[in-house]
């Protein structure tokens, strides 16, 4: 049987649909073919002289082997999973069980086809606690899969020594030895000093992946695996597998048939047209976490002072998570009479499995007979068609990414579509989008603020106080 796929549908960006003022025309479409094409054969090289590691991650079977030993090793006895990390080392993790698994997964002791997932990407007290308070008499059941490539990361080594405290009193050091895996650089760092020193076990950050790529390393791959998804090579429908299919896609030389090269360059031609804010909005719950995915993605890779030249230029596009239909409901009417500022890419599932009748409507209410006995996926793929006609209306440009079904395979596809399109967006807009230098600042100054020992973060520490002290003439 056919693999369902995902397909990018682009005309509703073309001025014959929106106008001039705010569409491309053919003659411009042109340009950026010529402009974009010879960036695939220069990405293409990069990626086979190993300069973009993340590439080659669907076809990486040493990292598979592993994670899939050490699933076999500690599922059985697993009730609840635990992933501590931030930013590129959770936001996959997230994503992946919000699209693959169902929403009452954690709740559903039936259906789960693995342990339940619980993903502490902050550092909230009320919130940490709470959990804390439920999984005390669960430890023995628990694994916490502590990820973080630096091991600095101030958020996770705080999760981390928490839990680490926790699992000594309760179950010593034999016990935090069994619960807790660690995920993380292969030499260096923090936190692979930590687990040589305790013996952790532990999966790899590769070499040359930032965080916000490395979701199809063993950083994303574990609790997807042990949640029940499929991420094999060789089964024909997983992640890998959609990965695989989409680095065709987005490898070939001829711009009209590469989905990555035509999104990059859409964003890119309409961002210097105005375009500032790119809106990602997905008509499909289990996809909203993916819109979060891509934020990150999208923010840390483009958001850049300076280009490649040196020269500085503060350049990116905005991403923004909208949810259809929810946010209909409290975004559009900014998004259709607001300023024409905003590229809009709808995430659109033209199955979604089983239909959903909605019932028939009481003598009383006849108006609402027209919802009767129709499918709701129906009502949500027309409320999608219904706002992109409203937006396409006041000619303001829409994408479309269709996914045939939601299932591993096209969500791999997506990934990687998507990672690809940034390495394109960050070549037309001529900066690294590899490098995150303006996240390292708040991290730093965090380390001197939180009293990290050396003379460099106690300076820094009271040049921040002094910068950031409360003003009382400001205070009402
Ligand atoms: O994409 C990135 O590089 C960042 O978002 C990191 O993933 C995030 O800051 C966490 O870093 P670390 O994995 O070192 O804890």
């Amino acid at each position: 049987m056919a693999q369902p796929q995902i397909k990018l549908y682009y005309k509703n960006v073309i001025a014959d649909v929106i106008g001039d003022e705010h569409g491309i025309t053919p003659a411009q479409l042109k340009e950026l073919a010529k402009k974009t094409s010879p960036l695939i054969s220069k990405l293409n090289k990069e990626r086979k002289a190993g300069k973009t590691p993340y590439r080659n991650l669907p076809y990486n079977t040493k990292t598979l082997r592993q994670v899939k030993k050490l699933v076999r090793e500690v599922k059985k006895g697993c009730d609840n999973l635990v992933v501590l990390g931030i930013g590129g080392s959770a936001l996959g993790n997230i994503a992946l069980q919000t699209a693959l698994n169902p929403y009452m997964y954690n709740l559903d002791d039936k259906h789960r086809r693995g342990p339940r997932l619980f993903v502490f990407d902050n550092i909230d007290p009320p919130q940490f606690a709470s959990f804390l308070d439920w999984v005390g008499d669960k430890l023995h059941k628990t694994i916490f899969n502590v990820i973080s490539k630096s091991g600095q990361t101030s958020e996770t080594a705080a999760q981390f020594l928490i839990i680490r405290k926790l699992l000594l009193n309760r179950l010593g050091p034999e016990g935090l030895r069994s619960q807790i895996i660690a995920t993380t650089d292969r030499k260096k760092g923090t936190l692979r000093e930590i687990a040589d020193d305790l013996k952790l076990r532990c999966l790899e950050v590769p070499d040359g992946v930032g965080g916000r790529f490395s979701v199809l390393s063993a950083v994303g791959l574990f609790s997807a695996a042990m949640c029940g998804i499929k991420i094999d090579i060789d089964d024909n429908d997983s992640l890998l597998a959609g990965a695989r299919d989409m680095d065709e896609k987005v490898s070939r030389t001829n711009f009209y048939k590469n989905p990555a090269a035509i999104i990059a360059a859409i964003n890119w031609h309409l961002y210097n047209r105005g375009k500032k804010i790119s809106v990602m909005m997905p008509y499909s719950y289990a996809l909203k976490d993916l819109a979060d995915w891509y934020r990150q993605l999208w923010a840390e890779s483009l958001g850049k002072a300076r280009d490649l030249a040196d020269n500085e230029v503060h350049i990116g596009p905005t991403p923004v998570k909208a949810l259809g239909a929810t946010d209909q409901h409290s975004q559009i009417q900014l998004y259709r009479e607001g300023p024409n500022d905003k590229l809009f890419t709808f995430l659109e599932v033209r199955d979604f499995g089983k239909p959903l009748k909605i019932g028939r409507a009481p003598d009383c209410a006849p108006e609402l007979g027209f919802l009767a006995g129709k499918d709701l996926g129906t009502l949500l793929n027309n409320e999608k068609r219904a706002t992109e006609y409203a937006l396409l209306q006041d000619k303001r440009p829409c994408l479309t990414i269709l996914f045939d079904r939601i299932n591993a395979y096209t969500v791999g596809q997506f990934i990687y579509l998507y990672e690809v399109m940034t390495s394109f967006a960050g070549a037309l807009f001529n900066i690294n989008p590899y490098d995150q230098d303006a996240v390292e600042l708040g991290k730093e100054a965090t380390f001197a603020l939180m009293g990290k020992a050396g003379y460099k973060y106690k300076e820094f520490a009271s040049k921040i106080r002094s910068r950031t002290k409360v003003d009382r003439d400001f205070l009402v």
